[in-house]
C-alpha cells in the first residue's frame, strides 16, 4: 500500500546494522530460506491456536510447544547475527547485556483502519505518564523494543509492520518525543491530516461508502505523512525499537473486499475475526521483547504502575517467571534475561 521502506540488509555487518538502528530504530537481522522450517513451524503455530480455540493472541507462557521453541531457538535466534548485533548495540549504549523476554504470538491480527481510530502507535507511549519512565526514555541507555519473525511474507494480505519513519530521528534524545509534534513537521502534518480525515468521518462525506473511504483517505493521509511499508521475506527476524511509530499492515482494500464476498464472519464493521481460517494466507507473528537493563526497568515499571495495565501486570510477571524456569529458550540459552527481570522487580520492590 505504501512504499518500501529501504530496509539495511541481513548480510551486513553487526556495526553496520548497529548504524542503521541508531539512525531508523529499526533493523533487519537475519533471513532464513528453509521452507521445510517455515512449513513445520506453520503446522506447530496452527495448531497451539487451535487447542486455544483460535484467540488473537496467545501470550508465550501459553503457547505449550516445546518443539516450536526449539526450532526457533536452533534455526533462527541462535544466529550469529543476533549475538552480534546485541553485543555491537550494547556497546554502543554502554547499557550491559540485551537480551529477550517473553512477549507473544499473534494469528491473524490485523489494524482496523476502517474505524475511525488511528491504528499508528509507538511500544512506549503508555510510559510517558510516569515520570520514572519519562526520565528513563530519555536515557540512552534505555534498549527496548520488539524482536519480530514473520511466518509469512509482506504482502497484500498483511503480514508485516508499516512505519512512520520521521517519528525517530537519530540524535534526538528521549525528552522529543512527548513533544515530537511540536517541532517535527512530518508529524505535524500526519497530526492535520488526522483531523481533517477525523472530521470527514464526522460528516460522512455525503454517504460514500465510508468504510472503503476511510482506507482510502487513510493511506491517502499517511502516504503523504510519508509512511511505509516494511517489506520482509517470511522467517526474516526484524527489531524495532519502542520509540517508533508502527501498525501491522492492513490487508490490501481490493483483498478486503473480495474477502467480504466470500466470507460472512468479515465485514468493515468488524473487520477480520481472529478464528478466521485463511489458509495459507494465514497471518502468523511472534514476537519477543528485546531489551537492556534500563529499558526492562521502565517496561516494569509501568507494569507496576499503570491502572489500565494492573489487570494485565500480575499476569505478565508470572507468565515470564514461568517461562524463565520452563522453556528452553530461556532455561538453557538467554540466561541473563531471568537476572535482569529479577533485577527489574527488585528496584520497584526496594521504593
Ligand atoms: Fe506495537
Amino acid at each position: 500500500m505504501f512504499q518500501a521502506f529501504k530496509i539495511n540488509s541481513s548480510k551486513d555487518a553487526a556495526k553496520k546494522k548497529v548504524e542503521f538502528y541508531a539512525e531508523n530504530e529499526i533493523a533487519l537481522i537475519s533471513e532464513n530460506n528453509d521452507d521445510d522450517l517455515l512449513k513445520s513451524l506453520r503446522k506447530l503455530f496452527e495448531k497451539e491456536f487451535k487447542k486455544n480455540n483460535y484467540p488473537q493472541d496467545l501470550y508465550m507462557d501459553k503457547f505449550k510447544s516445546k518443539e516450536f521453541y526449539e526450532l526457533i531457538y536452533s534455526k533462527i535466534l541462535n544466529s550469529k547475527e543476533l549475538k552480534e548485533f546485541f553485543s555491537e548495540l550494547s556497546d554502543k549504549y554502554q547499557c550491559g547485556p540485551i537480551s529477550i523476554f517473553p512477549c507473544k504470538f499473534m494469528r491473524n491480527y490485523f489494524p482496523n483502519t476502517y474505524g475511525n481510530t488511528s491504528t499508528f502507535h509507538s511500544d512506549a507511549q503508555g510510559q510517558h505518564k510516569f515520570k520514572y519512565c519519562e526520565r528513563s526514555l530519555s536515557n540512552k541507555k534505555n534498549i527496548m523494543g520488539k524482536l519480530v519473525i514473520n511466518l509469512q511474507k509482506n504482502s497484500k494480505y498483511g503480514g508485516g509492520i508499516d512505519i512512520l519513519p520521521f517519528s525517530y530521528k537519530k540524535n534526538m534524545d528521549g525528552t522529543w518525543q512527548p513533544s515530537i509534534s511540536k517541532f517535527n513537521f512530518n508529524f505535524k502534518r500526519l497530526k492535520v491530516l488526522w483531523i481533517l480525515y477525523r472530521l470527514l468521518i464526522k460528516f460522512n462525506l455525503g454517504n460514500i461508502e465510508i468504510p472503503f473511504t476511510n482506507t482510502i483517505l487513510l493511506n491517502l493521509f499517511s502516504r503523504i505523512a510519508g509512511a511505509k511499508t516494511v517489506k520482509l521475506k517470511a522467517l526474516s527476524t526484524l527489531v524495532f525499537g519502542q520509540r517508533i511509530f508502527h501498525r501491522g499492515t492492513p490487508v490490501d482494500p481490493l483483498i478486503f473486499r473480495e474477502l467480504i464476498k466470500e466470507n460472512d464472519e468479515i465485514s468493515f464493521k468488524k473487520g477480520i475475526p481472529a478464528n478466521i481460517d485463511m489458509g495459507e494466507n494465514n497471518k502468523f507473528m511472534i514476537y519477543f521483547w528485546y531489551g537492556s537493563q534500563e529499558g526492562l526497568n521502565s517496561y516494569i515499571h509501568l507494569l507496576n504502575n499503570d491502572k489500565r495495565e494492573a489487570r494485565n501486570s500480575d499476569q505478565i510477571k508470572d507468565g515470564w517467571t514461568f517461562e524463565f524456569k520452563n522453556n528452553p529458550i530461556y532455561k538453557d540459552y538467554f540466561k541473563e534475561s531471568e537476572n535482569m527481570f529479577n533485577e527489574a522487580i527488585n528496584r520497584i520492590q526496594k521504593k
